[in-house]
């Protein structure tokens, strides 16, 4: 039987999304805040990372409840970023997995503070369910936390949100475009993939592989993404279309057209398998979410 991934996308959907409301603190905190958070939190969106960091677990045959936490804190800290980056100051956008962005809804402090925590309690939230977790050890809580800081912070996505904001309405080489990318976007993919290779003991050579499919997949991502904001349907896609013409964004289409971005993103969605195969990482879910990122249309 051809493997059902959208049956498997709705059951890992379900789950991830019981457990979000109670991974956020709800006492004492000011109401605004809280509620600004799990707004976003709970909005929707494909959840791809976390569901990423279970597909990794699955893979080395161990317990998807082992990866709950990690897979959380990887998507609080998404949610925070696509808040920040929708800020008037940022992109400018209005339209979020189907919603007004946070900021139209809760005000502009209210969106950048909500994001701040979000950030805060990933890492939280990391330290405090593995440090007495009976099947992780401690040094891997701390190379988890290392790879979270590492992915998300300045050298990470926040360096690569950096250089997509210098880049507007500069003629950047392919090179400059890839490293925006591999940044902003596949840093966060990197960290699921090799997270889920630690909470699941997997061997250096087999984090290698992890990490190769996720710069992979991380690339094709966010070309898809670029190809989706010119091509897409806002309604599907719940976020606005053109905003990347208007903001005068360095994207893969605008720089090669999107023919040839369209056979890039098929290009890396093949090395993406082929890297798992050469390692021997044969999960079907992995493959599936690979021909994904290509096909999806939101
Ligand atoms: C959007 O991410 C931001 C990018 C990194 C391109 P997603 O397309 O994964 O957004 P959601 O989580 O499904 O809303
Ligand atoms: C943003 O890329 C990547 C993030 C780190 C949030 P985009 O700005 O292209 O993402 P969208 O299109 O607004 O989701
Ligand atoms: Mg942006
Ligand atoms: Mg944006
Ligand atoms: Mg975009």
């Amino acid at each position: 039987m051809p493997f059902d991934l959208k049956s498997y996308l709705r059951e890992k959907i379900e789950r991830l999304e019981k457990e979000f409301p109670e991974a956020l603190v709800q006492h004492n905190i000011p109401a605004p805040l809280y509620e600004s958070m799990h707004y976003s939190l709970m909005a929707g969106g494909k959840r791809l990372r976390p569901i990423l960091v279970l597909a990794v677990l699955e893979a080395f045959d161990k317990p998807i409840e082992r990866g709950l936490p990690y897979a959380i804190a990887i998507e609080m800290i998404h949610t925070y970023s696509l808040i920040h980056d929708d800020l008037p100051a940022m992109d400018d956008d209005d339209l979020r997995r189907g919603k007004p962005t946070n900021h139209k809804v809760f005000g502009e402090a209210t969106a950048i503070l909500a994001g701040d925590a979000l950030l805060t309690r990933a890492f939280g939230l990391v330290a405090e369910s593995y440090l007495h977790h009976p099947e992780v050890k401690p040094e891997t809580t701390v190379q988890l936390l290392v790879e979270l800081s590492k992915r998300a912070g300045e050298q990470g996505m926040v360096g690569g949100q950096m250089a997509d904001m210098l880049g507007e309405r500069q003629a950047l080489t392919l090179q400059q475009l890839e490293y925006i990318h591999q940044h902003k976007t596949g840093d966060l993919l990197v960290a699921s993939l090799r997270g889920g290779g630690y909470l699941s003991e997997a061997s250096p050579e087999q984090i290698d592989a992890l990490t190769q499919y996720a710069f992979k997949i991380g690339l094709a991502f966010q070309i898809k993404d670029d190809i989706l904001d010119i091509e897409g349907d806002a309604a599907l896609l719940g976020k606005s279309v053109g905003s990347d013409v208007s903001n005068e964004k360095a994207t893969y289409p605008s720089l090669l057209g999107l023919e040839e971005s369209k056979e890039r993103l098929h290009s890396l969605v093949v090395d993406a398998k082929a890297a798992l195969t050469s390692a021997g990482i044969t999960h079907e879910a992995l493959f599936a979410l690979a021909d994904y990122v290509m096909e999806r249309v939101n």
